[in-house]
């Protein structure tokens, strides 16, 4: 159970459920000082201020002499002692910024509270501890949340400021949280990538000095992540020291390591600082995204297995968080935007022959879009390619007895469409500047409520009108050029946030309009995959790149925070539109089944030997489902240290495993080989299904399974074991 508990004597606050504790000391009554993160332990007892200020006692810690440049904190300010960039930055009304938060009061509750605007984990089996902090002589307040569950050993960190005061303060900077951690011995671990190559994974040790990630490019990005891990002295992936932070915002953000004179580490993460700023009038508050803050003594994997609990049980939710996902067809890849009914009848029904549950109709259905050039923002039904619009091609499709999904990508408008025609002011723009394209379009300010109001209508009739069992709500390009007709000019740098609060507002608004509807995300790809998406829909769709080779990789550093149930994969043509390479279905499939599996291709250019093995794979997928998506995940080897990747899913229960390896390279002359596998139960065997193969638990995971010889480029093999 997670308790909190206060010592007044001793001033310690502790948060523990019997496997972690978190430990907050409050130096002289005063300054929350981070003393303890970690392994649960009973309490600490040896006063560390005091012994970095080379003292006996806490007599006479007064501000003025407070050497907070050398204790950890909880929520440090700069200027005020602490000479390191702090968490939060204020501007009062004379232009001062100088803040003294000390303890004010605390409180502990079951409830966890809600953050109103922003998307956060729900509270189920928690206690949060929120520490109120207040600068005296202007009255503004700080409440620092701290959430811990029962039933997973993450912490969810959050900052309310409040300007209790009666002039307007300005933030400037707004961060969720602050790690001060004893010494820098530490990997750094962040995902990095591009368009079709989103979140590779990088890892370097610590060095004097700032290191970290972020963007600005308003939305969390193919370029990088909003998540940091930090490794101790031989991490592995089931073993050592590891602490994973990851954020739930979709915007622009920051995290980073500063590692400083005393070779402690200072970890923070956070709304994006560059371009940021918020008025706050007296009586008003600012909520921080919520950040997440995952402590594992079982390595790498334990990190995202703690990480993947708390997606499941209190990030995801609707109809099909943990509910079994239907096995789709996309025709993007099939037929881009050259397409008429019949043509996309043809894929549904042949695919429906196969064994796959729902049409996913792309983008081109509207407008005059015949190309990327035109027509975004005229949700209305282009009725040269569907003479009887969504609705009678949904009706063909339900009368299939298949689901019908459709695209969207409801926060952009083209210059080239009646809805710019008529509204040329509803993009984001800056005054007469020119305005800059991306795929030759610009984006709507969700700052504005007619904006919201229009895309709420329209997409929602679009939505209704298609009869849409699933919708793929895409977003096609970053924000540049800032300008809004509804902020003041000196409040323009509240416009980020504001954006992506614009664009949760219609998404919350839309999702729960269509309860019954599976939504996933996308961003050109993985442009916007992270836990705030998450909170919104359950899946996305992982990267543009449908290459099984390279979806090994971008899938593999995922799997650092995202369960196989959020990740988007589908099997593709060959040769690979994104990357030219030919590689067999077998593997393409089993790669496919690392996330939630569809396909994005033409059946009816199929042999009848490969649809038979499609139907296959569906058949698997179903009939593994609950083990491929929501079991325990363990990353084996690792693509980017060699040119194998190997990884495994296993039933809570250890009844059933899926393993997977995958080889880049085929090799001459090559033997068979062993792969060791883990999560198993030692003491039970299991047989494989394909090949009736019945090792032990033991052997399995200590001596290793058979894997055949790669057979070619790319090849894969899988195992699906179940106990005997
Ligand atoms: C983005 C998506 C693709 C596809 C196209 C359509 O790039 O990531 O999957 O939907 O848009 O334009």
């Amino acid at each position: 159970m997670a308790s909190v508990t206060f010592d007044p004597a001793a001033g310690l606050f502790h948060l523990t459920n019997g496997r972690v504790s978190y430990i907050i000391s409050l130096a002289d009554g005063k300054y929350p000082l981070h003393l303890y993160w970690g392994k649960a332990l009973r309490t600490v007892r040896d006063d560390l201020v005091c012994r970095r200020l080379g003292r006996r006692t806490h007599d006479a810690f007064t501000m003025h002499e407070t050497p907070l440049d050398r204790l950890p904190q909880e929520c440090p300010v700069f200027g005020c002692g602490d000479m390191r960039e702090g968490m939060l930055q204020v501007r009062h009304s004379d232009g001062s910024e100088a803040l003294d938060l000390t303890y004010l009061s605390h409180s502990v509750s079951d409830e966890k509270p809600a953050l109103p605007g922003l998307p956060s984990a729900r509270g189920e089996g928690s206690r949060t501890l929120t520490l109120t902090l207040r600068d005296e002589p202007t009255g503004v307040e700080v409440d620092l949340l701290y959430t811990l569950w029962d039933d997973c050993d993450a912490i969810a960190r959050s900052a309310v400021i409040r300007n209790n005061g009666k002039t307007p303060v300005t933030l400037e900077k707004a961060l969720s949280f602050c790690l001060d951690l004893e010494g820098s011995g530490y990997e750094l671990v962040t995902l990095q990538g591009a368009w079709a190559r989103e979140r590779q994974w990088t890892r370097r040790r610590l060095v004097m000095g700032d290191q970290g990630t972020g963007t600005v490019r308003g939305a969390s990005s193919q370029q990088t992540s909003p998540f940091l891990a930090l490794t101790g002295d031989g991490c592995t992936e089931d073993s050592g020291e590891c602490m994973g932070f990851a954020l739930c915002w979709s915007g622009s953000f920051f995290a980073n390591v500063h590692v400083d004179q005393f070779s402690s580490a200072r970890v923070m993460m956070g709304v994006q600082p560059f371009d940021f700023s918020w008025e706050l009038k007296g009586g008003e508050c600012f909520r921080c995204p919520e950040a997440y803050l995952v402590y594992s003594f079982e390595g790498l994997g334990g990190m995202s297995r703690a990480f993947h609990r708390l997606v499941h049980s209190h990030i995801t939710s609707g109809a099909f968080a943990r509910a079994s996902r239907p096995i789709l067809i996309n025709n993007w890849e099939a037929t881009y935007f050259d397409f008429n009914e019949e043509k996309l009848l043809s894929i549904a029904s042949c695919a429906k022959e196969a064994g796959v549950d729902l049409f996913v109709l792309d983008d081109g259905w509207f407008g005059r879009r015949d190309s990327d050039n035109c027509s975004l923002g005229d949700w209305t039904d282009d009725l040269r390619k569907l003479p009887e619009g969504l609705k009678g091609l949904s009706r063909k499709i339900h009368a299939m007895g298949m689901k019908f999904g459709l695209w969207v990508e409801p926060e952009m408008i083209s210059p080239d469409s009646d809805l710019y025609r008529s509204h040329p002011d509803w993009c984001i723009h800056s005054g007469d500047r020119i305005r800059v394209e991306n795929r030759h379009q610009l984006v709507l300010d969700m700052t504005r409520e007619d904006v919201k109001a229009y895309v709420k209508q329209a997409i929602g009739d679009a939505i209704g009108r298609a009869e849409a069992d699933y919708i793929k709500w895409d977003m096609n390009r970053n924000i540049n050029m800032i300008g809004t007709c509804t902020l003041p000019p000196e409040r323009m740098k509240e416009f980020s946030f504001r954006y992506i609060l614009g664009v949760y507002e219609v998404m919350r608004d839309i999702t729960s309009r269509f309860p019954r509807v599976l939504f996933e995300s996308c961003a050109g790809g993985g442009g916007r995959f992270d836990l705030g998406m998450m909170c919104l829909m359950p899946q996305a769709w992982t990267s543009d790149d449908t290459d099984a080779w390279m979806r090994c990789g971008i899938q593999y550093a995922t799997s650092l925070v995202f369960p196989p149930s959020c990740m988007g994969a589908h099997v593709s043509a060959v040769p690979n539109h994104q990357t030219g390479r030919v590689s067999p279905l077998s593997a393409r499939a089993a790669v496919a089944m690392g996330g939630t599996f569809g396909y994005e291709l033409d059946p009816t250019k199929l042999s009848e030997e490969e649809k038979a093995d499609i139907r296959r794979y569906n058949e698997r997928v179903r009939a593994w489902q609950d083990v491929l998506l929501y079991g325990d995940f363990l990353r084996l080897k690792s693509p980017f240290d060699s040119g194998e990747c190997a990884w495994m899913s296993v039933s809570p229960d250890r009844e059933k495993a899926v393993v997977t390896h995958v080889f880049r390279d085929g090799a001459p002359n090559a033997m068979p080989g062993l792969l060791k596998l883990r999560g198993l139960d030692p003491d039970a065997d299991y047989r494989d299904e394909d090949t009736g193969l019945v090792l032990g638990g033991d052997e399995m995971m200590l001596r290793g399974i058979p894997v055949p010889p790669a057979r070619g480029d790319y090849s894969a093999c899988q195992f699906f074991l179940r106990r005997v």
